[in-house]
């Protein structure tokens, strides 16, 4: 008999769904190739559903996810919806409830895509960013003192946990060891500044890097991270970091592979028994929505890191090279949507047809 994942498929808002029925498309073409079965329950979260119903995410709903083997999100976001109200209610909560401690970001250029720096290559950007993903700044700690007066107080805490840091810690030695391209892994935190919280990351950063002798350890201050992840990209294997400068990074890093047409991520609970999910980086993008012209290949490249931790490895790698043919081809013209010579369907096709 077949392996049989079960996976929650979150399309949400805007362009998310017309993005993740590509992505949708592009896996079970590898489903089939391999031999495995990928059974897909559809979950109505996001926007309009809210507006609809005034729901956001039932309780019930983390439970049910629970039992799941992965879960796949396309893109939540409503131009209706205040800001903050989603983001807050959906994906942030779900991290928490489904402690998805870690962030993973790869980020790597892929051939015949537009890097906006100059004179790099596929060689030069490669790498992958592992950020903290519960606590930090993210928590929410902290709150107003004599609001709306002339003497208002606004205070946000940022909490790092030693055990919190450590797990995130140990969990990018794992992945530097387990990658094995320079076996380099680099600290990204603002130790000149923040004596308590990056002190804590160092500290532990350099008592865990015992347990892995083989792995050269680097610190970067978080404003050089940027500057060299412009000028010097060839420089990182590995970055960990925590929650804020990580959002912040990453984005970053997502330009220098050609921009959220491209980047994917993942909120992975790593431990037994643990659910983990997977996006495309960008938004919902609702003023390109029904119009085909989205581009997919974010929400593929998530869907290959979802079949890659639930174990598919060549299934997932086999994407990976059907993406690198479809763009040998010359045919997708830009990462754009608009831009991009095919229609988001088109796209998926060709990426499929590679398979
Ligand atoms: C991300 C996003 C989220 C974050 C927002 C939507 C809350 O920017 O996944 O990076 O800040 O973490
Ligand atoms: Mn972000």
């Amino acid at each position: 008999m077949s392996k049989t994942y079960k996976i929650a498929l979150i399309p949400g808002d805007g362009t998310g769904p017309e993005a993740l029925g590509e992505g949708v498309k592009v896996i079970q073409s590898a489903a089939k190739k391999y031999n495995f079965i990928l059974d897909f329950v559809y979950y109505d979260l996001g926007g309009d559903r809210y507006l609809k119903t005034g729901e956001i995410l039932p309780s019930s709903v983390i439970e049910e996810f629970k039992k799941f083997d992965a879960m796949y999100l396309g893109a939540i976001g409503h131009p209706d919806v205040k800001p903050g109200i989603l983001e807050k209610g959906i994906l942030l909560r779900l991290r928490f409830e489904l402690d998805q401690y870690i962030n993973l970001r790869p980020v790597k250029l892929y051939p015949n895509i537009e890097t906006p720096i100059k004179n790099k290559n596929p060689i030069d950007i490669d790498m992958i960013i592992v950020r903290e993903n519960t606590e930090g700044l993210y928590v929410g700690a902290g709150g107003f003192l004599k609001k709306d007066t002339p003497q208002e107080v606004a205070t946000q805490a940022s909490i790092n946990t030693r055990f919190g840091v450590e797990r995130c810690i140990r969990y990018a030695y794992e992945l530097t060891k387990r990658r094995s391209k320079e076996n380099k892994l680099t600290l990204c935190g603002k130790t000149n500044v923040l004596t308590y919280a990056s002190d804590l990351w160092q500290r532990t950063f350099n008592i865990v890097s015992k347990d892995y002798p083989e792995i050269k350890c680097d610190y970067v201050n978080v404003d050089a991270v940027c500057m060299w992840l412009v000028k010097n990209p060839e420089w990182f294997d590995v970055i960990v970091t925590d929650n804020l400068f990580g959002d912040i990074i990453t984005d970053l890093a997502a330009m220098i592979q050609g921009g959220i047409g491209v980047a994917a991520g993942g909120n992975i609970n790593p431990d037994k028994g643990g659910i983990s999910m997977f996006e495309p980086m960008g938004g919902s993008a609702p003023k390109y929505t029904g119009q085909n012209i989205i581009n997919p290949i974010a929400a593929i490249n998530a869907g290959s890191m979802m079949l890659d931790y639930l174990g598919e490895r060549k299934a997932a790698k086999d994407i990976e090279k059907a993406l690198v043919k479809a763009l040998e081809t010359g045919k997708i013209k830009s990462m754009n949507a608009g831009k991009m010579g095919l229609s988001t369907s088109q796209i998926g096709d060709l990426i499929a047809g590679f398979i």
